[in-house]
């Protein structure tokens, strides 16, 4: 008879809390609604105090997350990672530069899911497929992250933006917000435009005749009532923008690049264009910036989009602990 490894004891992994997203898979900002906002919000405040007062806890511990990316990602897949480190769990990290056949036809994602889920308690999934990360979660128990599939969404992304707006308007409600520049592939303009659909806002759409909006996705937006309209000039905004989110053209999209070049170059936020702003306006940009905001607008204070990282870490750890019961 072998002496026993562990003294289990007792304690089992339980959920502490049972809420709406105790082992739920985050796959749309659909899924939200204003309560859970909030209450995703609330804990992110509670993790950032946590952060400044101990650096880490081990509310995660005896938890683990793989994080996989199909696509590049800096902020995104490290954020998770330091979420995950800070809570005290444990990470997988899986970058694949492969090529790899679509998720529709191939069984290649589905069997990395289904083998990753036996060494993990939640994924984290970016593919470039829209969808990508709904048909993981057909197949697979564990909570999955959609960490952006394709152009569709970025769910984690618009949460910490919105966290970001209210964090830095003190409101969300009454807001004047203008997106700005490829709003038709820019997934996290999907996101945040379909959030802030919820509140009294109203939206400005600023970006090239080719790179407009997805008429699904305005359509939308007019049936409830919303106050929007379009252009392609941001002098037609900025005076009276609250909040100016400023995206990238997504060249790695665009199946012709002759028509990447045309559109590149569209915007470009300087500090001559930020005179013309509100005093209390606030630039954001899910970043990387590839020149559409000039270095130089980073030493204004209205500049947001670093705080804007900062606060990723806040909510993504919220989010990991509420599917994982712990918060
Ligand atoms: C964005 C993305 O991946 O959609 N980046 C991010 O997650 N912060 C924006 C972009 O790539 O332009």
């Amino acid at each position: 008879m072998l002496t026993p490894l562990f003294d289990l004891g007792t304690y089992k992994r339980e959920p502490r809390f049972t809420n709406g997203f105790y082992q739920k898979d985050i796959l749309s900002v659909s899924q939200f609604s204003k309560a859970d906002l909030d209450y995703i919000f609330e804990r992110a405040q509670e993790m950032l105090a946590m952060c400044e007062t101990w650096g880490t806890c081990d509310l995660l511990k005896g938890y683990t997350l793989a994080c996989v990316f199909y696509e590049p990602s800096t902020r995104t897949s490290s954020s998770f990672i330091a979420a995950m480190e800070r809570l005290g769990g444990k990470v997988i990290p899986i970058t694949e530069g492969i090529q790899y056949s679509s998720v529709s036809k191939g069984e290649s994602l589905i069997d990395s899911m289904i083998t990753l889920e036996q060494y993990c308690d939640v994924i984290v999934l970016r593919h470039p497929e829209i969808g990508s990360s709904a048909t993981a979660a057909k197949y697979v128990k564990a909570p999955i992250i959609n960490a952006g599939d394709g152009a569709g969404e970025h769910p984690t992304q618009a949460l910490l933006d919105l966290f970001t707006i209210q964090r830095e308007l003190g409101t969300l409600d009454g807001l004047k917000v203008a997106m700005v520049g490829d709003l038709r592939y820019g997934r996290t303009v999907h996101s945040l435009t379909r959030l802030l659909s919820q509140y009294d806002v109203s939206l400005r759409f600023v970006s090239p005749d080719t790179l407009r909006l997805p008429l699904d996705l305005m359509n939308e937006l007019i049936d409830k009532g919303l106050n929007v309209r379009e252009t392609n000039k941001v002098s037609d905004v900025i005076e009276n923008a609250d909040v100016l989110y400023v995206t990238r053209i997504q060249k790695e999209r665009f199946s012709d690049l002759a028509q990447y070049e045309e559109v590149k170059n569209y915007f470009v936020i300087s500090p001559d264009l930020m005179a013309q702003a509100k005093e209390k306006m606030v630039v954001m940009h899910p970043l990387p910036r590839v020149g559409e905001i000039e270095y130089k607008v980073d030493k204004d204070p209205r500049a947001a989009y670093f705080r804007q990282v900062q606060n990723g870490l806040y909510v993504r750890m919220a989010l990991l602990a509420a599917v994982l019961g712990q918060a």
